[in-house]
């Protein structure tokens, strides 16, 4: 039977972009995203596109042509799941942050209720698709408490991750590199899993569409992000040689990348990686490792962490080191908060943590992101339980001007490589700064020669 309803379980970057993009290139499919925070559905339904809740190139167009023809954004989620065929679980999976794995086990507790929702509801068989990144054998949990429900329906469990990067999801998802799709090798199985290669293949050639077991197709999520994280960690590592040595790791990474087989993408050093999935993923995979006694496979990728830890400490200090050795009192500008450009994500930016030292340094944080409101700013450095609400207010000031950020600041630091910072006038910033004027580039995005000619003194990841 042709799948011709979806529903998708969380509205989130992931649920809402790729839902958005299946109805638009399946006209045919009634595709309903769900999701429990009633302000998000309300978001995703906003009149004006400007309010949609995720900020992604390209996404309002396609929801304007897919919206209310063949997509729709609710909070009935009962009704959404039980006229679905195919019901994707895209809900958060967060790192624990209690009990047992806390700090590097992903929290499923988000994913098992989905699936309880859907055993409780669901009356006619259904194919469940992963698309939260999972510990590898999820799939076996999400079956087993389906199928202890006895109410006679069969599910079959698919695993298909997302690899959209965000700040480019759409283009991703119009021309990805490849779709996975992991399912039993059983007669079911290979049954739910062509379903699923049908409805990608409305617009992704065949042979990008990759299909595996469903353990294979779990663990490869993680892997990837494991490897692109890891190539940032190594450039970075690289980047801390270079600051001694007068090598420029910029002409580094070109020279290696020029090699075919290491390959020219993700060798940008950096003021270290963010995300929701870096982070999480890797944790992950570290505590996958230590659960199955593979000590030293742990250590191995726990290493990538820890020196994007080291990665962000280390541009904290080299600020107040400049600034001869105190930022007490003194207003340290941030421009950018997102995790990266064209996004209004923040999760895991180097932005929150470099804050929270310099503000335990006694600092005031003056930030302008084009996309990040206040709120998220400061509920950003309350997760991380370092002091009360109050100071982390008193300690952060947000601008929606970017000269008045910089307006008498001892140093400015780029920390979202957003494409806004290098047209901006700088020698207005520089007369408004106080001497001497510093910048501290952590992207490598400003055009360091101009603003030393202006007078700026400038640091830069890797350079010297
Ligand atoms: C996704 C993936 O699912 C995650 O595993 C991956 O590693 C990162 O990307 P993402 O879409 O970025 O998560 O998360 P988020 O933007 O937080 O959206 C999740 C949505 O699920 C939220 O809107 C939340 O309200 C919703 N949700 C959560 C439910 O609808 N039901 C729940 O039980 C839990
Ligand atoms: C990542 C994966 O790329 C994507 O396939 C997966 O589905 C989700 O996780 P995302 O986190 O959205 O996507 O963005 P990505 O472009 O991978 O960047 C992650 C972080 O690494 C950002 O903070 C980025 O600034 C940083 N980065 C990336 C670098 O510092 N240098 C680089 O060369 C590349």
């Amino acid at each position: 039977m042709e799948i011709k309803n979806i529903c998708c379980i969380g509205a989130g970057y992931v649920g809402g972009p790729t839902m958005a993009v299946i109805a638009l290139k399946c006209p045919n499919i009634k595709v309903n995203v769900v999701d429990i925070n009633e302000n998000r559905i309300n978001a995703w339904n906003d009149t004006k596109l400007d309010n949609l809740p995720v900020y992604e190139p390209g996404l309002p167009s396609v929801v304007e042509q897919a919206r209310g023809k063949n997509l729709f954004f609710t909070t009935n989620i009962d009704d959404s799941i039980r006229d679905a065929q195919m019901i994707f679980i895209a809900v958060n999976t967060p790192t624990k942050t209690y009990g047992e794995g806390k700090g590097q086990a992903a929290d499923l507790k988000y994913v098992e209720l989905c699936a309880r929702k859907i055993a409780e509801i669901a009356t006619n068989d259904k194919i469940i698709v992963e698309k939260s990144t999972l510990p590898v054998r999820t799939a076996e949990a999400i079956q087993t408490i389906l199928d202890s429900t006895g109410n006679g329906v069969n599910f079959e469990v698919l695993s298909n991750p997302e690899f959209l990067a965000e700040g480019t999801a759409i283009n991703d998802l119009f021309k990805s590199d490849r779709v996975l799709i992991g399912g039993q090798q059983t007669k079911e199985g290979k049954e739910a899993i062509q379903k699923l290669v049908d409805i990608y293949a409305q617009w992704i050639p065949l042979e990008k569409i990759c299909t595996t077991n469903v353990w294979s197709s779990e663990l490869s999520k993680l892997v990837a992000n494991a490897f692109l994280a890891q190539r940032v960690s190594s450039i970075n590592s690289i980047s801390a040689i270079c600051e001694k040595t007068e090598a420029d790791v910029d002409e580094v990474a070109k020279a290696i990348g020029m090699d075919s087989r290491i390959g020219d993408k993700f060798l940008k050093a950096s003021v270290g990686f963010g995300g929701s999935c870096f982070q999480k993923d890797i944790l992950n995979l570290v505590y996958i490792a230590k659960s199955l006694e593979l000590h030293e496979v742990s250590d191995y990728w726990n290493q990538v962490i820890m020196i994007n830890n080291y990665q962000k400490t280390r541009f904290a200090k080299q600020i107040i080191k400049s600034l001869f050795g105190t930022v007490s009192d003194k207003k340290i500008t941030l421009l950018g908060w997102a995790f990266k450009k064209n996004t209004n994500d923040t999760r895991e930016s180097a932005a929150i943590y470099i804050s929270d030292i310099l503000i335990d340094n006694g600092a005031k944080i003056h930030v302008y992101d084009p996309k990040v409101s206040k709120q998220q700013m400061i509920s950003d450095l309350e997760s991380l339980n370092t002091r009360l609400y109050v100071d982390n207010e008193k300690a952060l000031v947000h601008h929606t001007c970017p000269y008045e950020a910089c307006k008498s600041s001892h140093a400015i630091s780029v920390i979202t490589e957003w494409d806004e910072f290098c047209d901006y006038n700088w020698k207005k910033i520089y007369d408004s700064s106080i001497k001497p004027a510093k910048v501290f580039d952590g992207r490598n995005v400003l055009n360091m020669e101009n603003l030393r000619k202006i007078g700026f003194e400038v640091y830069s990841i890797g350079k010297s």
